[in-house]
């Protein structure tokens, strides 16, 4: 069987899409599927900073330029996360060649059941051949009007290259704000909202821990919410509130995503 694999991309730089690719990874790691984390930020690699894997020689830069084979660059990462990182070196990005990302990620594929790939800022080929190969794109997007407009560009560009976004995660938010997102903010823009994550200190800090926030602090808001995340993505039931309920619901309804109903687990410490 082949992964699913997701593209985590979103037009505008810093809207968080590193920080919700390694935690949904790291999630669905927590929730015992067999997950691998490629960073396809070829120029300004961080998901080996993030995670303490950035003294490995060999990377995807070394797999792209036909140096390496792909199973020497995978690593071990949290919650039994697979991570194939990226280097940071010029040398590295100036050696990769794009075009291999296909035949590489097919060979991984059926090693998995996700694959989340995350992506370099705007719009460029390493981002395009992301998008080529994956099942579906998330975007992640602040509640700012430029992030909008570059997440609508970054739709149709999805579209050119014949992929649907699948849906936005709404990130660094103000939870007393969450209807006026919907309401006004984001009425216009026909992207699905499939979670908002709060502006938390959380993030900082697990990054400075060189630790996913699911696993660094499992109980913030910010964890909830990326779990429930990969709870979805995964076909798994979780309890519901009362308020979360219908939409959830309607959203899962919606999405009609197959697969087994376990328990929710809450990743370990
Ligand atoms: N929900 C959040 N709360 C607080 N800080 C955040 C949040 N999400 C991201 N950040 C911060 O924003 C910065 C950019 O995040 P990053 O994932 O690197 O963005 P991108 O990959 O889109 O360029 C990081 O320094 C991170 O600490
Ligand atoms: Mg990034």
């Amino acid at each position: 069987m082949a992964a699913k694999i997701y593209t985590v991309t979103s037009g505008k730089g810093g809207t968080g899409k590193s920080v919700f690719a390694v935690n949904l990874a790291a999630a669905l790691a927590g929730l015992a599927k067999r997950t691998l984390l490629i960073d396809v930020d070829l120029g300004m690699a961080d998901i080996g900073l993030m995670l303490g894997l950035d003294n490995n020689k060999i990377t995807l830069h070394e797999v792209l330029a036909g140096e390496a084979n792909v199973e020497d660059a995978i690593y071990d990462g949290p919650n039994g996360l697979k991570v194939l990182p990226c280097g940071l070196s010029l040398q590295g990005f100036k050696k990769a060649d794009i075009s291999r990302l296909t035949d590489v990620i097919a060979e991984v594929s059926p090693n998995f059941e996700f694959i989340i790939i995350d992506t370099a800022t705007g719009i460029n080929h390493a981002t395009a051949a992301s998008i080529e190969v994956c099942d579906e794109v998330l975007l992640v997007l602040t509640p700012e009007i430029t992030s909008i407009a570059n997440g609508s560009k970054m739709k149709v560009f999805s579209a050119l290259l014949g992929k649907e976004v699948t849906g936005m995660v709404l990130n660094r938010t103000m939870p007393e704000h969450a209807e006026a997102y919907r309401e006004k903010l984001f009425k216009s823009v026909d992207i699905e909202i499939l979670e908002m994550l709060p502006e938390d200190v959380s993030i900082p800090n697990s990054i400075a821990g060189k630790s996913p926030v699911v696993v660094k602090y499992p109980y913030s808001e910010i964890s909830i919410a990326m779990n429930r995340l990969a709870a979805s993505l995964s076909g798994i039931k979780m309890p519901e509130s009362g308020e979360e309920k219908g939409r959830i619901k309607q959203k899962n309804e919606k999405k009609n995503r197959a697969g087994v109903k376990l328990p929710f687990v809450q990743p370990k410490n």
